[in-house]
């Protein structure tokens, strides 16, 4: 260590290291035969096994309806660690060790026998532990939450928890529901025989280091927190841009489009995370409360608040970085006259004492120019006075731009005299990168959630009242879009960044979109 990484080392306060030791568990996942287990779950499982994160002993079964042994699903498993690990080439001795823990049971989740074999399994490790404290993932349709939850609590390995010394714990993918209704039933379904803290929501957003990183930067420091607030704040821009389409997910999409896909999880978390007031602690409840405090006082969008407030698009052909892509119509799955929106703008409004008159303007799309989320708080320009009145409008205002993803960092934007003997004002760029501050450190979001999970820390999981106040501001835009077919103004072409519909929204309000740049 040299002296100035000496120094650092001094003045770093680890918050949680007492916090975080995990018991020894079993991870059952319900639905393991699809995507996301091979995808995600067990590629993030492997690494938290070689950075030795996971607790000892520990057990993943995978539960499906398809028969396999256990060896086979292991070298399935094998298989997709390879294609979708963040580290490569795998190392099979680390890969055999682990995957010693691996199980697989199967059995048709609406059938007795199924839970049966799994409680024989999960017996049959020899360790109370191992059969007491488990994790449920359900990666299984909505629809089945309920007949699993019930079937677990009839064979006795689910608990409404009240006991002191061993746990369970389900944890839950979006789509959690469609609109309010059906997440209501699914919010009952699964705390109809568990407690709300056994229940773990996941949104991946949560899990990014960028977005978990917007609390600390609000409030491990004065300077800035100071000016967030309806004073120094012009408008907030939250871009989620993705370069690419819809491809394969056609089917899915034509039911979820952009709003419910995207706006109604990510994007919300993200707005909860940057405007919600300062917790009373870095307790999960209090965070909690806050981001629910804040969504709550989104101002109501009625009919035709929405049509003045919010855009959908949708792309049509066109080509990204000189490559043809075709248009959201002609995707597999998708009608050809789908209505289904693949972009949405809006404006918001946040009716407390911090932000009231202060525009936040969200908006995210498939088939855009660049891949990246980011945050722009774009502060007030200065008065009309000295440089101001001499630039006008060439005289940029001050913007922080918290950059989520990728080339994760944050841009403080000023303006500064271009030395020489004229005199000359440009913006310039104040940069914090992760890379080069902390080196390439790219966990992946699963790894923190599902070891978050196990420790039993909500924080980074959606309470029932945040994801059902979340439906409740989306169901109010779908009910201004009813019936209301597109509008030409509300198609794009693929590689650009978005309809000319969106342009029109923000401009209104005398503002513009503010594209990400790529970062060199
Ligand atoms: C998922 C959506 O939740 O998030 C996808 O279903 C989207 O449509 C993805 O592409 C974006 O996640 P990330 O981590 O790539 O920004």
């Amino acid at each position: 260590m040299n002296e100035s990484e000496q120094l650092d080392e001094i003045i770093t306060c680890r918050i949680n290291d007492r916090r975080r030791s995990v018991e020894p568990c079993s991870m059952i996942i319900f639905g393991a035969s699809g995507d996301l287990t091979s995808r995600k779950l067990i590629p993030a499982l492997y690494h938290l096994f070689t950075e030795n994160a996971l607790p000892t002993p520990f057990r993943i079964v995978g539960v499906a309806r398809r028969h396999k042994t256990d060896p086979q699903w292991r070298d399935e498993l094998l298989a997709a660690v390879q294609q979708f690990s963040r580290t490569r080439p795998i190392d099979l001795k680390v890969w055999n060790a682990f995957a010693e823990n691996i199980s697989y049971s199967s059995g048709d989740f609406s059938e007795v026998e199924t839970y049966k074999r799994l409680e024989n399994r999960l017996s049959s490790f020899g360790d109370e532990r191992l059969r007491r404290n488990l994790l449920f993932y359900l990666a299984t349709l909505p629809s089945q939450f309920g007949e699993v939850v019930e079937q677990l609590h009839n064979a006795a390995l689910l608990t409404r928890e009240d006991q002191e010394k061993f746990w369970q714990r389900i944890v839950v993918e979006k789509p959690f529901g469609n609109d309010l209704a059906s997440a209501e039933q699914l919010n009952a379904d699964l705390t109809r025989f568990a407690h709300e803290k056994q229940v773990f929501r996941i949104d991946h957003y949560l899990g990014k280091e960028t977005v978990q990183n917007i609390l600390m930067f609000r409030f491990s420091n004065s300077v800035f927190e100071q000016l967030w607030n309806r004073q120094s704040v012009d408008h907030v821009q939250i871009t989620v841009s993705e370069k690419l389409g819809v491809g394969e997910r056609g089917g899915y999409y034509e039911e979820a489009g952009a709003i419910r896909d995207m706006v109604q999880n990510h994007l919300l978390q993200v707005l909860s995370l940057v405007a919600m007031e300062p917790p009373v602690s870095l307790d999960a409840e209090p965070i909690r409360d806050e981001k629910v405090k804040l969504l709550k006082s989104i101002r109501p969008l009625g009919v035709k608040d929405v049509a003045k407030q919010v855009v959908r698009g949708q792309y049509f052909a066109g080509a990204i970085d000189g490559k043809p892509r075709p248009g959201y119509r002609q995707e597999p799955k998708v009608k050809s006259d789908s209505d289904v929106e693949t972009f949405v703008a809006m404006k918001l409004l946040i009716d407390n004492w911090r932000w009231s008159g202060v525009p936040f303007y969200l908006r995210t799309g498939k088939s855009l120019p660049m891949s990246a989320s980011e945050v722009r708080v774009q502060f007030k320009p200065t008065p009309h006075v000295l440089f101001a009145e001499k630039c006008g409008t060439k005289l940029d205002a001050n913007a922080i731009t918290l950059r989520l993803q990728p080339d994760e960092g944050i841009y403080l934007r000023f303006n500064g005299k271009v030395p020489g003997t004229s005199l000359t004002v440009r913006p310039v760029r104040m940069h914090f990168s992760y890379n080069s501050e902390f080196g390439a450190y790219t966990p992946e979001a699963y790894e923190r959630l599902l070891l978050e999970a196990m420790a039993g820390d909500a924080t980074l999981f959606i309470r029932r009242d945040e994801v059902e106040t979340a439906w409740g501001i989306v169901d109010s835009i779908r009910k201004g879009w009813k019936n209301k077919p597109l509008t030409n103004r509300e198609f794009y072409s693929a590689g650009t960044w978005g309809p000319v519909a969106a342009e029109d929204l923000i401009l209104q309000s005398g503002h513009e979109w503010r594209n990400p740049q790529p970062m060199t």
